[in-house]
């Protein structure tokens, strides 16, 4: 960001808290209570977490602007770059051996917006564990456990044994939970896998996907599912299909095609 841009923002945002402040004739002690509110989050570490909930889909928002092809979403407060690459052919996401939940492939292909494929693409995923919780960030997890990169095949084409993650509550005992509590707002997000992709030519691009008919999807406490960015979920039960994925239980299939574009035609993009 440019101090230009830095300073014409922030001289806005000063600008708009003093036009908030005398609207709502807001007193000393309620200015103190908004500032202990954020001296607190830092000091729980939650600051990124409450403002993630709060504004990041918005601003997310702001970068899809005017974008052909797949939108972006929102990264949230538990992405850890250094992710192990996952060994080939058939890629499997880092687990317990006796790791809980569905057996799900998420699969799919990746184009430019002409439609031709792009090989090599590096896809690096997270999500949480049958009991909503993320390795690293959670106790009582091994590292890296459901975090891994994976790249897309020669036609584009890629394909990853995961399991499927529930719906979960984003910590609710520290200053986050506490403001939620007094919009009287539930703490759960809808089940959904995180992705970035790299690309030499198209960059990094942040994805978070969901399925369709998945609870809180319409009242997600980040405010982040957006029409382009939900799954529909199979379960697969044949055991022929079963077996060609080297599984040996039924499992959802969940596929996603991504499209990635330059185009951009937001203000300041
Ligand atoms: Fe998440």
């Amino acid at each position: 960001m440019s101090n230009d841009r830095a300073r014409f923002l922030i001289e806005d945002f000063e600008k708009t808290v003093v036009e908030f402040i005398r609207r709502h004739g807001v007193t000393h002690d309620e200015y103190r209570v908004a500032t202990d509110f954020v001296i607190r989050e830092v000091q729980a570490g939650e600051a990124s977490l409450a403002f993630d909930v709060l504004f990041e889909a918005e601003a997310t928002d702001n970068a899809n602007q005017g974008r052909e092809g797949s939108i972006e979403a929102i990264e949230g407060p538990f992405y850890l770059p250094g992710a192990p690459m996952l060994e080939g052919p058939r890629f499997v996401m880092p687990q317990r051996p006796d790791e809980p939940g569905i057996p799900l492939i998420f699969h799919g292909r990746i184009t430019t917006a002409d439609g031709e494929p792009l090989a090599g693409v590096e896809l690096d995923m997270w999500h949480a564990d049958a009991d909503g919780k993320y390795s690293q960030i959670h106790p009582g997890i091994p590292d890296w456990n459901l975090r891994g990169r994976f790249t897309s095949e020669a036609d584009g084409t890629f394909e990853v044994t995961t399991i499927a993650p529930p719906p979960y509550e984003i910590p609710k005992d520290g200053p986050t939970g506490q403001l939620l509590s007094v919009l009287g707002r539930h703490c759960f997000r809808p089940a959904h896998l995180h992705v970035k992709l790299r690309h030499p030519y198209f960059g990094e691009r942040t994805s978070q996907l969901y399925f369709e008919e998945g609870e809180y999807l319409d009242s997600d406490v980040a405010s982040a599912v957006r029409d382009g960015l939900v799954i529909k979920p199979v379960l697969v039960e044949a055991p022929d299909q079963i077996k060609a994925h080297g599984l040996t239980e039924s499992f959802i299939d969940a596929r996603y095609d991504f499209v990635l574009s330059t185009a951009r035609t937001a203000s300041g993009a």
